[in-house]
């Protein structure tokens, strides 16, 4: 297996000489961002809650050229969508609709940051030519998207010298995702790979996205954090995202918040009547999984990672039956794991789909791996592809 250095190295010269190749002239510099998991806090982020993911190994690389005229280019090489063509588009007409498939992430991100830096910088920059590489797998819930516009953003603040601080630049990122690509996501995603420290978690609250980093001492632990991504392929700008989102808001609604963060369990209770019973139990998803980022982080500051699977456990349990945003391959995942000696497991991200984690010591994570193999052939679905994560650090410039 090739270690994350050199893995990382060739994909920072591929997107180098792929870029030479395409575009005949050299790239002003490499950067890169990381995909993520969520270790805790799964759609709380919109709801103005609290979230700790960590920023993993796998990373998307994107070689940059600045153009004279106002005219933009991107191509990439892992793209199942696009092969190796190259999207053209001009830098002042990017709306949502204008663009599609995977070039609506990075063209909607320079958009985002043009709105962001307003009228003054936008007449004085130009074009950029884009070439990317990536091992961020592509819809596996592990925000390959977030790692393109992280990547993208990162470069085109340095090349464009946008005087944007950093959460301004979160915000085009996120609004490249919103307005652009239309998936009514929140900050989660686009946090973690641009804010994320190496071996710490990031604990994130969404209503002032504040941020501090944890840490995740893993490998101190004795411990290993697996990515089962189960291959079944979801998207959120379909229906399921955008659905638990508007039920949470007609909770907030009805409940007289602003946001789901402002509603303590008990008040919840207090409320129950008022509500239907399945925007009820959306709500209870919510309100529980905010206290259980919390405990999370207060276990780990006070004991460290191997105090924190319980609460893994029955945040997986809380989407499965209250938000009902699993399937039966992530259910499979996650008990498995547990019967092959897991501390914990859940699944991450958005749902419907995508990757479950588990926390397992390092001695077992083969016995755990096999174990999943096994049980996925029995169930009849699709293989799974299981590999170990460690906690990275966020979007950075690779070189000039
Ligand atoms: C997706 C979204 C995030 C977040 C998660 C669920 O990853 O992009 O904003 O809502 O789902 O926690």
């Amino acid at each position: 297996m090739e270690s994350p250095t050199s893995a990382a190295t060739n994909l920072g010269e591929e997107a180098a000489a792929g870029f030479r190749e395409r575009f005949g002239h050299e790239p002003d510099g490499v950067w890169s961002a990381p995909g993520r998991v969520n270790l805790i806090g799964e759609h709380t982020d919109y709801n103005e809650g609290f979230v700790l993911p960590i920023a993993i190994d796998q990373r998307t690389w994107v070689a940059v050229g600045r153009r004279h005229d106002r005219l933009v280019r991107v191509a990439s090489t892992s793209s199942s969508t696009s092969g190796d063509t190259v999207v053209e588009h001009g830098l002042d007409d990017i709306a949502h609709g204008s663009v599609d498939g995977w070039s609506a992430y990075p063209l909607g991100t320079a958009w985002g940051l043009l709105q962001a830096a307003g009228d003054t910088e936008l007449g004085s920059v130009g074009g950029f030519d884009a070439y990317f590489t990536s091992d961020v797998p592509l819809g596996a819930g592990l925000s390959s998207s977030a790692a393109i516009e992280c990547a993208l953003a990162t470069a085109l603040v340095d090349l464009w010298r946008l005087p944007l601080d950093s959460d301004r630049v979160l915000r085009a990122t996120v609004q490249a995702e919103n307005i652009i690509v239309g998936a009514p996501t929140g900050i989660l995603d686009q946090s973690a790979s641009l804010f994320s420290r190496a071996g710490h978690a990031l604990f994130i609250d969404c209503r002032d996205s504040s941020r501090e980093s944890i840490p995740f001492p893993l490998t101190e632990a004795g411990l290993r954090l697996v990515v089962i991504d189960t291959r079944v392929k979801h998207a959120h700008a379909d229906g399921g995202y955008g659905d638990r989102r508007a039920a949470c808001e007609e909770a907030a609604r009805v409940l007289g918040v602003a946001a789901l963060r402002d509603v303590s369990p008990e008040a919840l209770e207090e409320g129950r009547e008022r509500l239907d019973e399945v925007i009820y139990r959306r709500a209870r998803h919510i309100v529980t999984e905010d206290a259980r980022v919390q405990q999370t982080v207060a276990l780990l500051r006070s004991q460290g990672p191997r105090s924190i699977g319980e609460l893994l456990l029955a945040s997986h349990a809380s989407m499965r039956d209250d938000f009902e945003i699993s399937v039966p391959e992530l259910d499979t995942a996650v008990e498995t794991s547990m019967a092959a000696g897991a501390i914990g497991a859940r699944m991450t991200g958005g749902g419907f789909g995508g990757s479950a984690i588990a926390l397992v010591d390092a001695e077992r994570v083969e016995e755990l791996t096999e174990a999943i193999g096994v049980a996925f052939a029995k169930a009849g679905f699709e293989e799974p592809v299981t590999f170990v994560v460690t906690p990275a650090g966020g979007a950075r410039r690779e070189s000039r």
